[in-house]
């Protein structure tokens, strides 16, 4: 199994769903692992809980001005890749949101769209609702407004208060945060959804068709007779642990260069590798889909007859 997903989980108090995403992380085949709790309030109780569990915590006092600074920093130290908000009250501001774009979740005990905000069961319980619930979501910039990624039903009982309410959308929350994130995690990992997202970025430069190479599934640029294959996807050949794709470097001087810089993002490929094949790996979860889509740009106009490229100059050009 390719490497866990590296979760932070953000909390200001009591911590119940991070202890739900805690536990459920033992299981072997968890694809995430909680590798630090943090959070905006240094005397939250969960703090305490995560730390108990062997959790790496750090605690950061709130500073209006440095706390997303300081944040940014810790999760870059920790190699985090996906932030799991879980109670954490405070509003993000956008600039962090766009650097983080896909790779934040949240729970929020209500079945959105309906209810977003605070005092969620009070409200449920003013608009007489029957049925309430709880949604994990990505966050946007807007407040609870991001792609819904699950949801969970939960009955509003006749005599009801807010309190037995959040009680009981609390249990479905424990249930629902670990089986989206895993759900979440795991979509990013599966070669299918990866084939996918390259077929569409190769398939959006001209004049490019979809074969198989030796089984691989794989990208031409030009005709059926004399194209060239300009992206492989590579899944796990020849014993290799990795999912990625494989595109045209310049020699094999880069690929030593690259490969030495970056061995988290490249890696040599057995057999293709000395005819300047490059492997980018894809089964992770901070994958930089831009720069995939350059290189394979770069592997394109590196295979493309000279009637396209010069046709693309030209086009850069004007
Ligand atoms: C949970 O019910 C969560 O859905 C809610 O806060 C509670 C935190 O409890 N989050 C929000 O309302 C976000 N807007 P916990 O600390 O025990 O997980």
């Amino acid at each position: 199994m390719a490497e866990r997903a590296r979760v932070a989980v953000l909390i200001s108090g009591r911590g119940s769903n991070m202890a739900a995403l805690i536990y459920a992380a033992r299981a072997a085949d968890c694809p995430f692992e909680v590798a630090l709790v943090t959070g905006d309030r240094p005397d939250a109780p969960g703090l305490a809980l995560a730390e108990a569990e062997g959790i790496e915590v750090e605690r950061i006092a709130y500073d209006k001005s440095t706390f997303f600074q300081t944040l940014e920093s810790l999760l870059s130290d920790k190699t985090i890749e996906i932030i799991a908000l879980a109670g954490f009250m405070r509003l993000i501001p956008p600039a962090f949101i766009a650097r983080w774009a896909g790779r934040i979740v949240n729970i929020h005990p209500s079945l959105l769209p309906r209810h977003k905000g605070l005092r969620t069961h009070e409200a449920v319980l003013a608009a007489g609702e029957r049925v309430t619930g709880a949604s994990v979501h990505l966050v946007s910039e807007e407040v609870d407004s991001g792609e819904l990624l699950g949801q969970v039903e939960v009955a509003v009982l006749p005599g009801d208060t807010a309190e037995t309410l959040a009680e009981r959308v609390l249990i479905a929350e424990h249930q629902l945060y670990p089986r989206v994130l895993a759900q979440f995690v795991g979509r990013e990992r599966d070669p299918a959804w990866i084939e996918a997202r390259v077929g569409a970025l190769a398939l959006a430069l001209p004049e490019t068709s979809f074969k198989t190479s030796h089984g691989a599934p794989a990208w031409r640029v030009g005709s059926e007779s004399s194209g060239k294959l300009f992206a492989i996807l590579f899944n796990r050949h020849h014993g290799e642990d990795s999912v990625g794709v494989l595109v045209k470097a310049s020699g094999q001087d880069e690929m030593a260069q690259l490969i030495d810089a970056e061995p988290e993002i490249y890696f040599r490929p057995a057999y293709y590798g000395p005819s300047d094949w490059i492997g980018i790996r894809l089964d992770r979860s901070n994958v930089d889909w831009d720069h995939v889509a350059e290189w394979l740009a770069r592997s394109w106009r590196a295979c493309a007859p000279p009637r396209l490229t010069k046709l693309l100059r030209a086009a850069e050009e004007f």
